[in-house]
């Protein structure tokens, strides 16, 4: 898996890099996983799109971070992993935290983003509750290992039909997370923690954007997310049939045919 050097910190960012088209796709996982998470989509794009898909810092085979870090950071690592392959646009899509990092790209770095795919996510920021549930959570998976984290977040992350149905879903959700290292994940806990509130963003947001949900999604249900994505100007809205919150891995079909569709209503005559 090809890497870039992150200056800042001198880290060594792994991505996937797959399709040679002119279009890049940028496919940012959610919490606690992987570039593994998009497997399916990458292999159903890469015949028409470059896409690339990066193991954030801490996961997957990215260097841990030497400090601590933010959503911020995350995003800027996407910007670096672009410049370091000479890509000035991009279209940027991320599931869940993925979707934190890619509200936080355009805010930072909107002449970079030709389109926007937020897939199971949110813009608001966490409650009182949730960084209290958070930051215990951080002391759990540091004395006890990732698999605490694993344990806790796979009945609340699919669906109870996927669970039953297709126990491979869930065994690559676990492979993810078990092998994700105890710091990134206490790390990454911490940063969307203190994310920023991206809800002001939402009006002003001004390239397509396609907001994807699982119907079954508990953590960012579908009703929420039409209340938010329906402030965005020009916004797609879709829903993925059955899936619970990692509606990508859980419902690929359906969830690569809403996204070539979006990338496909993006296309001009050139
Ligand atoms: C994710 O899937 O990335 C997480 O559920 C996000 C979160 O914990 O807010």
């Amino acid at each position: 898996m090809p890497s870039v050097r992150i200056d800042d910190d001198g880290l060594r960012l792994s991505y996937r890099d797959e399709g040679d088209a002119r279009e890049a796709v940028v496919l940012i996982h959610g919490f606690p996983f992987t570039s593994n998470l998009w497997d399916a989509q990458i292999e159903a794009l890469s015949a028409s799109h470059r896409v690339i898909a990066p193991d954030l810092r801490g996961f997957g085979l990215s260097d841990l971070s030497p400090r601590p870090y933010s959503i911020a950071r995350l995003a800027d690592d996407v910007a670096d992993l672009l410049s370091a392959l000479d890509l000035g646009q991009a279209v940027i899509g991320g599931l869940s935290m993925g979707g934190y990092v890619a509200f936080e790209f355009y805010r930072r770095h909107m002449n970079r983003v030709a389109a926007l795919v937020l897939a199971d996510t949110r813009p608001d920021p966490d409650t009182d509750d949730a960084r209290t549930n958070r930051a215990s959570m951080a002391e759990r998976v540091r004395s006890e290992g990732s698999i605490a984290v694993a344990n806790e977040l796979v009945p609340k992350l699919l669906a109870p039909k996927t669970r039953a149905d297709r126990p491979q879903v869930e065994d690559a959700l676990r492979s993810m997370m078990e092998t994700s290292h105890p710091e990134a994940i206490a790390g990454a806990l911490d940063a969307m923690a203190r994310r920023e509130d991206s809800r002001p963003l939402l009006t002003e947001i001004a390239v397509p954007v396609l907001a994807i949900a699982g119907t079954e999604d508990r953590l960012t249900p579908p009703e929420q997310m039409l209340e938010w994505a329906g402030l965005i100007p020009g916004v797609k809205i879709a829903f993925v049939e059955g899936a619970g919150h990692v509606s990508n891995l859980e419902k690929p079909t359906l969830f690569n045919t809403l996204l070539t569709d979006f990338l496909r209503s993006m296309e001009r005559p050139s």
